[in-house]
């Protein structure tokens, strides 16, 4: 089907949720993508920090090719060995204790929310209140949009669950005075993502980490988009030499298949009982081969530590590039999760770059992000900052040149 008919279809049958770019692929091989008349393009967004393998990598192409010829799905009312097998990689890679498996990571972050509530109840504590931050994002279910404190995600969805408290991000004196009798946890992402790729300053997690203890709350950190490697670590709270007691993922875990998870230090984990919470596809014996394919490929290849060194390059190579185009106001990144800021909006370069072969996006209204997958060169990169840099040239320079 060409992109022409797609687009009428999508037109007239679906729902209105998405701006999407005119724009289909029929198939990829690593960083490349083939759009459905044959066009290709370089893919530094990568599904949205998901495809870490890349396309079509062949690890994760046979797992899933064998998986489905053996078993599908069975359901969580059994022992599911490829689960457990995910589960353990996990565990033994990260600082918690337990897993619990879904297919996203609105899912991940509800099961989180609803994990933290029970294990006060469980000690006989009515606290409920999470304390959130301001341009965070946790997802589009009522409970993590709630959490998910920016405006323009919420409005027209009222009455939202009760019980998130947003603070401004990266401001430890905000958070330390909004801390209160009810309030059970702090969740934060490690990195603010949706909300633009926003560092926090290298004192702030770790300030977080001792009001929650001080105050005995549990640390739930949001690594939907900065885990499984994306930072040059696993987990990007490595960086800032602190442990939470609930972490979520999703995105980058299943390479593209569909999987979230929700981890938990024993202490957390042991308020769910059976019962209190479950997903009919969480964890389904295709999904945990696929991300038991993407761990296992990052972790022979050697791919964080990649990633921190790409990532270092493409910083440098996007810095070099701002000091020819002032469009550029500040580049920033950490490993593969890298954000342009210019002093106009960003829509314009997004479309200038695909029509030149690469796809980026705009995070935030004047912020580029580029996501590539974890497998990228350096000679990729040069590429994409070589097609960034005409872009920026013809929509920036004809516009400043006198008439
Ligand atoms: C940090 C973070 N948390 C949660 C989510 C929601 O994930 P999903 O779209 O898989 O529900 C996202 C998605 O962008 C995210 O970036």
């Amino acid at each position: 089907m060409d992109t022409q008919t797609t687009a009428a279809l999508t037109e007239k049958y679906l729902m209105n949720t998405y701006k999407r770019a005119p724009v289909a692929f029929a198939s990829g091989g690593g960083v490349w993508l083939i759009d459905v008349e044959g066009r290709p393009y370089l893919d530094f967004i990568a599904g949205i920090a998901v495809c870490a393998l890349g396309h079509n990598h062949p690890v994760l192409t046979a797992s899933i090719q064998a998986q489905a010829a053996r078993l599908l799905h069975v359901s969580n009312l059994y022992l599911i060995p490829e689960q457990a097998r995910l589960g353990q990689w996990l565990v033994e890679h990260s600082a918690l204790d337990r897993a619990f498996f879904c297919n996203s990571g609105a899912e991940a972050n509800e099961a989180a929310i609803k994990l933290a509530r029970k294990y006060w109840h469980a000690k006989g504590d009515q606290r409920f209140e999470i304390i959130v931050a301001n341009q965070s994002f946790h997802g589009r279910t009522l409970a993590t949009l709630a959490a998910t404190a920016q405006p323009k995600y919420q409005k027209g969805f009222d009455p939202l669950p009760a019980g998130f408290t947003p603070v401004p991000f990266d401001d430890i004196d905000a958070l330390q005075q909004a801390v209160r009798r009810q309030t059970a946890a702090v969740m934060l992402e490690v990195v603010q993502g949706e909300g633009g790729y926003r560092f926090p300053s290298p004192a702030y997690l770790p300030s977080v980490r001792r009001v929650c203890d001080e105050g005995g709350l549990l640390l739930i950190l949001d690594e939907v988009q900065t885990g499984i490697g994306r930072t040059g670590r696993w987990f990007a709270y490595e960086h800032y030499g602190i442990t939470p007691d609930i972490m979520t993922l999703a995105k980058g875990l299943g390479g593209g298949v569909p999987v979230g998870a929700m981890l938990a230090t024993e202490a957390v984990s042991s308020a769910f009982q059976p019962g209190d919470h479950g997903a009919t596809f969480g964890g389904n014996p295709l999904a945990c081969v696929a991300a038991l394919a993407v761990v296992e490929t990052l972790e022979d290849e050697g791919l964080p530590a990649r990633a921190a060194e790409v990532g270092a390059y493409f910083v440098d190579q996007l810095r070099a590039l701002a000091r020819r185009h002032s469009v550029i106001t500040e580049v920033r990144g950490l490993g593969l999760l890298v954000a342009v800021d210019l002093s106009m909006e960003a829509a314009g370069a997004v479309t200038a770059c695909r029509e030149r072969g690469l796809l980026i996006n705009a995070v935030q209204p004047k912020t580029l992000r580029f996501a590539p997958p974890l497998i990228v060169t350096n000679a990729e990169v040069d590429q994409a900052v070589t097609i960034l840099d005409a872009a920026l040239a013809a929509i920036v320079e004809p516009a400043a040149a006198p008439a």
